[in-house]
């Protein structure tokens, strides 16, 4: 990664569009010593995000992005994200699909987690596809973004089993407590620590 830790931490905003589970999990770990981020900024286009309480917790500056227009809301990005000299950015649940211009324009600095073990189940709806295919096991990932969807390089994986009694819930439910540790994990293996 092109990133140096240096002495003073990595400038990191987080994207997210709903429950923010993973964006409270990654708070935590920026604030661990050996962590080589802090999370300088929230990002949403949803107005209503429940994640969005972290921001006043945690005193993180927040911005509600209205993605009407997709150029005009990266354009708006792209200036909070210069203004706070963001280095890295956590896609964490975030539902909106990055331009191609606005990915090459950090190229190499976006992360995102996704709930299936990738390439399997790109998109929506993993849980449901992986039980439906009657999978033994499904899990989670975290890699860096690239212009395909849910396509780029690959850094950790986290197996989770399912059980016959599974419904797309309860298997999400295990899953994601697993992202919260993959995330953290993820990040401290591109930066080699
Ligand atoms: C997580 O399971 C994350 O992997 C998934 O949304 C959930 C967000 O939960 N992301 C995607 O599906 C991206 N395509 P959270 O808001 O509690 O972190």
């Amino acid at each position: 990664m092109v990133l140096s830790t240096g002495t003073n931490k990595i400038k990191t905003a987080v994207f997210i569009s709903g429950t923010g589970s993973n964006l409270k999990s990654l708070i935590n770990f920026s604030k661990l010593k050996k962590s080589p981020i802090s999370i300088n900024l929230i990002i949403t286009n949803n107005k209503l995000a429940k994640g969005l309480k972290y921001g006043g917790i945690y005193k993180i500056k927040k911005k509600i992005i209205n993605f009407k227009n997709n150029d005009i809301a990266e354009k708006k990005i792209l200036n909070e994200l210069k203004k706070k000299k963001i280095e890295l950015i956590c896609l964490a649940g975030f539902m909106k699909i990055l331009s191609n211009n606005f990915i090459k324009s950090f190229k190499g600095k976006i992360l995102n987690i996704h709930p299936s073990l990738l390439p399997k189940y790109k998109g929506l709806n993993t849980h449901k596809r992986a039980i439906e295919n009657k999978d033994k096991y499904s899990g989670c990932t975290v890699h860096f973004v690239n212009e395909k969807l849910d396509s780029g390089k690959i850094i950790l994986q986290k197996r989770v089993n399912i059980y016959k009694k599974d419904t797309p819930d309860s298997l999400g439910k295990r899953i994601l407590a697993q992202e919260h540790k993959l995330y953290a994990k993820a990040i401290l293996k591109i930066f080699n620590l």
